[in-house]
């Protein structure tokens, strides 16, 4: 089990490349199960969480082999049909392979994925879309058993718009007999991005950038080279981090436009901020002012940056409130927050954070990824030496990190540790 070590007080200062979108790749590689062949995804971060989406896909007999960020991927052969828990209890995104398996094999037996260190996260709307497929879905020993003939076109809309059970449902409308529409459907731009594939693969989707997705059908799709979009969450991180640290920073690989709320959060923060092309540059010199975030879906504030902000705000000399509505219990960070003198108040989904005041180091336990970067964060504002433990979560989505982290100017360090 490795641990941070971090001596508050540096600032961010420089220039990195954002990494490919850990979100879009897991979106795109269980896409290459719909048509069998040889698949090459560019720009695919070296992460945890794509090492697992390899190890399920590779369970079901497909190759995946990561070179360099171009991740290679063959699935001419398939000869399983599941997904088992081991996998899916490590990352929910294993759910992925659902839509696909259906699609193309008529089967598929997937592990329901359980809760979440912040809260219960249903499938139930992933399950609601392979229905309206004509999938017939029964759950047997914490599994999904699902089957269908051929899936056919449907109609399929979403209560709230859902990441995950769009491109699940987008996958398997792809080769269903007929039409289907997807309304109300998520408009991150992991989506988009697995959409583009799909299309350059021979699906006939049209819509793709709205929230209203209308496929038609067809018999086959072909292999296709891919490029992975900027990953968005890891460029947002590192500019909260420079203004927290009332730093300077470069961005180079990124797309402004998927961090525009962002970008204006920042700026209402007193952040100056530069875009040209796909460079993002931020500078601030005295502390950042108390900004008030409510996360919402594409395009609105991520959740994914909820607890990022949170720290932020620790630096803001006065009162500001971050709402979560996407996630509402999403603030298991807080009360680590609160080991390094933070002082945070939770009511419901809505967390009031009284800034500016003096944080001294300590030691914290990450809780789950983005929280462990907020972690990070507030650490950079401690007087002193924080430990932060667990952070094997950290690995799941931040490549390189403490390179990154060194490369700017703050004194981190990786350690073994036998603590857990
Ligand atoms: C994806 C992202 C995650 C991000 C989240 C919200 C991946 C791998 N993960 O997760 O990083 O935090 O989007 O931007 O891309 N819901 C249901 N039933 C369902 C599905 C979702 O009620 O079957 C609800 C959820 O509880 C949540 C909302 O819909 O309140 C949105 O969740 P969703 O977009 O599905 O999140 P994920 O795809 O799991």
């Amino acid at each position: 089990m490795d641990k941070f070590i971090i001596n508050g007080g540096s600032k961010i200062n420089g220039k990195i490349a954002i990494s490919g979108a850990k979100n879009a790749s897991l979106a795109m590689m269980p896409a290459c199960l719909l048509a069998p062949g040889c698949y090459t995804l560019h720009n695919t971060p070296n992460l945890r969480d794509v090492w697992t989406m390899s190890r399920l896909l590779g369970s079901m007999g497909v190759h995946c082999e990561l070179n360099d960020h171009d991740l290679f991927v063959d699935s001419s052969k398939i000869d399983s049909f599941e997904a088992p828990y081991e996998h899916v209890k490590k990352m929910r995104a294993s759910f992925y392979v659902l839509g696909p398996l259906l699609a193309r094999y008529g089967r598929a037996r997937v592990s329901l994925p359980g809760g979440c260190a912040w809260g219960p996260r249903p499938v139930d709307f992933h399950l609601k879309a392979m229905e309206k497929l004509g999938a017939e879905i029964n759950l047997e020993g914490g599994y999904v058993v699902a089957s269908a003939d051929r899936l056919q076109g449907g109609k399929i809309h979403f209560d709230v718009p859902s990441v995950g059970a769009t491109v699940n449902a987008m996958m398997a409308a792809t080769l269903a007999r007929g039409s289907s529409r997807i309304s109300n459907a998520a408009l991150e731009p992991e989506v988009t991005a697995q959409a583009r594939m799909l299309v350059k693969m021979g699906a006939q989707i049209d819509g793709v950038g709205t929230n209203c997705l209308e496929i038609e059908g067809v018999d086959s799709l072909s292999p296709v080279n891919e490029h992975t979009i900027p990953d968005r969450i890891e460029a947002g991180t590192f500019l909260i981090g420079a203004a927290l640290s009332q730093g300077q920073i470069v961005l180079e690989n990124v797309n402004p436009y998927h961090l525009a709320t962002v970008i204006a959060k920042l700026e209402d923060a007193g952040c100056e901020i530069d875009v040209r092309g796909e460079t993002i540059s931020l500078k601030i010199d005295e502390p950042p002012r108390p900004t008030d975030i409510t996360t919402a879906a594409y395009p609105g504030f991520p959740t994914d940056l909820q607890a990022q902000w949170t720290a932020l705000m620790l630096g803001a000399d006065g009162v500001s409130s971050v709402r979560d509505t996407i996630y509402l219990d999403r603030f298991k960070h807080v009360p680590e927050l609160t080991r390094l003198g933070a002082d945070i108040e939770v009511n419901d989904n809505n967390a009031i954070i009284r800034g500016g005041k003096k944080l001294s180091g300590a030691t914290v336990m990450s809780t789950d990824l983005r929280a462990s970067a907020s972690l990070i964060l507030a650490a950079l504002l401690a007087e002193g030496r924080s430990e932060i433990l667990r952070i094997y979560h950290l690995d799941r989505g931040y490549e390189h990190i403490e390179s990154k982290l060194q490369a700017l100017g703050v004194d981190v360090r990786r350690v073994k540790t036998e603590e857990f």
